[in-house]
């Protein structure tokens, strides 16, 4: 889609009532067209009957909108009109609205520094209503290079810090690095993120590249922290030694590289893609804490448990 100097929006997330602080444009025919002037509001209604027969992936925003976007959300999540369960999707949405744009931003540092806000509200909305996290959780059919992913990563990482006890500013930088731990993924061929079906294996090689990809794309940069950089290089290692790239095991390996090796495969399990069945949280849960269990942290994976009961999705 050539919409250079836009990002794509969910309508329902504009479902506040105060008027809109910016322009609403629709994408009718490849082209950009107004829709709401700033200054104006969207019936409730009108957003709702408009959803129902669209998608609601042909709504725009200008990127230069986008901080008054997340203030406009930031104060829908402040407002008592909406119950937390619909704050909890608008917040998803709009979130994932940013995250999208970012997620092809060949400036790293920049990317990083913009989502930062965003895994700041996220923990302070995880914090108001605890009980809304899985709400937040996209599980949306997915490959595992996207940003629905590394999205969901992020979440249960969070949550997982949370159970742990992290400070929030621990919790900031661990939601902030479970968001770009397949960074290096960028540098691995589309064709082989993609394929569908197993990989031969040559392109397992290549694939099995990604956390050294990551970590090369990161020191191209000054100031990146060692959080960030671990989560990227350290999410296929494993407890018992004998993960990649490295071999290291047990408390060799970064805290945040245990944390979202273990969410990380939560989510793979969990999420419907083109060519596989998700796991029930609990079955998923179970075979991690049975035939895995010598790959993760055994009191991450405990806290898990804790993390999935606060989700609700236990039942599931
Ligand atoms: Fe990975
Ligand atoms: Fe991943």
């Amino acid at each position: 889609m050539s919409t250079i100097g836009y990002f794509r929006i969910r309508l329902t997330t504009l479902i506040g009532t105060s008027e809109l602080p910016f322009n609403v444009y629709i994408l009718i025919d490849e082209k950009v067209i107004l829709y709401v002037k700033a200054g104006d509001k969207i019936p409730k209604q009108k957003i709702l009957d408009l959803h129902a027969k669209d998608s609601g992936e042909s709504f725009l925003l200008a990127v230069k909108d986008k901080e008054k976007y997340q203030d406009y959300i930031r104060d829908l999540m402040n407002s008592s009109q909406f119950p937390d369960s619909e704050k909890a999707i608008i917040l998803k949405e709009s979130s994932i609205a940013i995250l999208e744009d970012l997620f092809d931003n060949p400036d790293v540092k920049q990317a990083l520094a913009e989502s930062r806000p965003i895994i700041a509200d996220l923990i302070n909305f995880m914090n108001n209503a605890p009980n809304e996290m899985g709400n937040l959780i996209t599980l949306s059919g997915h490959d595992f290079y996207t940003y629905n992913h590394s999205f969901d990563v992020s979440i249960y990482s969070l949550g997982l810090g949370q159970t742990l006890g992290f400070s929030k500013t621990e919790l900031e930088e661990l939601g902030l690095s479970s968001l770009y731990h397949d960074l290096g993924k960028r540098l691995v061929p589309l064709e082989i993120l993609c394929k569908k079906g197993s990989l031969d294996d040559n392109e397992w090689v290549q694939m099995r590249m990604h956390p050294q990809f990551g970590l090369k794309i990161l020191n191209e940069y000054d100031n990146i922290s060692d959080a960030i950089k671990a989560a990227c290089y350290e999410h296929h290692e494993s407890w018992a030694g004998g993960g990649y790239p490295q071999g290291i095991s047990k408390h060799e390996i970064h805290p945040f590289g245990r944390i979202v090796s273990l969410t990380d495969t939560y989510d793979a399990m969990t999420t419907q893609r083109s060519y596989n069945t998700p796991m029930k949280p609990a079955d998923a849960l179970n075979l991690m804490n049975g035939n895995l269990a010598q790959r993760y942290d055994p009191d991450m994976l405990q806290a898990m448990y804790s993390v999935l009961f606060k989700m609700k999705k236990e039942a599931a």
